[in-house]
């Protein structure tokens, strides 16, 4: 087992989307830090909560592996590594305890503007990229389409200009991304918005009380709002 600890970690996206909604998130919880939010920890200072400030990737991994307790990261990244461990044989490490009420997105198929869109069957033989190879490669899969996916870590939506594919699957929030590079969206992979994700096994020491507090403030939040 993990050793014991006495402080909480969370980690959040340290630049993009999610970074400012999810520290605003802990702060209405009644968070407050002592660092600058240069930092790439943040010692909590209203309770024994720090913060940890990564690259959403990373951010399932460190709950796999023990290094935070919680995490704020869009439903997409989350579900992608569920299903790649998945796919080599590995437990799951990590769940989603609450919808968070923003970074909604989808993951959907751009394909070049020129292009007529006849339904998937158009996809058999295409070569696809993606940053998300494990849920495009189910999504193939469960409709009997063999294409190539070709996995990048960013930048996908060049890759039909640069020929090294002939379409994509990628996040779009405002479509914005997809237009500029002259693809539309046609289909969806996805809806996602972002979570609130921490381990499978429940915490046995102090910080299993922090982090039930923490959801019932989130809880009550998320309460009045509605
Ligand atoms: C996604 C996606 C596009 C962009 C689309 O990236 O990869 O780059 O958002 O948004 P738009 O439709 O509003 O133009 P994200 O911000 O999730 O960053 P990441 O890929 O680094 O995680
Ligand atoms: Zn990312
Ligand atoms: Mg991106």
């Amino acid at each position: 087992a993990a050793p014991a600890r006495d402080r909480l970690r969370i980690a959040i996206q340290k630049k993009g989307r999610l970074a400012d909604p999810a520290r605003a998130l802990l702060t209405a919880c009644g968070l407050s830090w002592r660092e600058s939010r240069d930092k790439l920890f943040c010692f909590g200072e209203s309770l024994p909560v720090d913060l940890l400030l990564v690259r959403d990737d990373d951010i399932p991994g460190l709950i796999a592996d023990g290094v935070c307790d919680l995490g704020i990261v869009g439903f997409n990244e989350l579900d992608e590594q569920a299903k790649a461990r998945r796919q080599i044989g590995m437990s799951d490490a990590y769940q989603s305890l609450r919808a968070l009420p923003f970074g909604d997105c989808r993951l959907m198929l751009g394909i070049p503007e020129e292009w007529e869109w006849s339904g998937v069957d158009m996809l058999q033989g295409k070569r696809i990229a993606t940053s998300y190879p494990a849920i495009l490669t189910a999504w193939l899969a469960e409709r009997g389409i063999k294409a190539d996916v070709v996995e990048l870590s960013g930048s996908v939506e060049i890759a039909p200009k640069l020929g090294t594919a002939d379409l994509i699957a990628d996040l779009v929030s405002s479509g914005a991304t997809l237009r500029a590079n002259q693809l539309k969206p046609v289909e969806i992979l996805m809806e996602s918005t972002a979570v609130l994700a921490g381990p499978v096994d429940e915490l046995t020491d102090s910080r299993a009380g922090l982090m039930a507090m923490l959801l019932r403030r989130l809880d009550g939040i998320n309460a009045s709002r509605e």
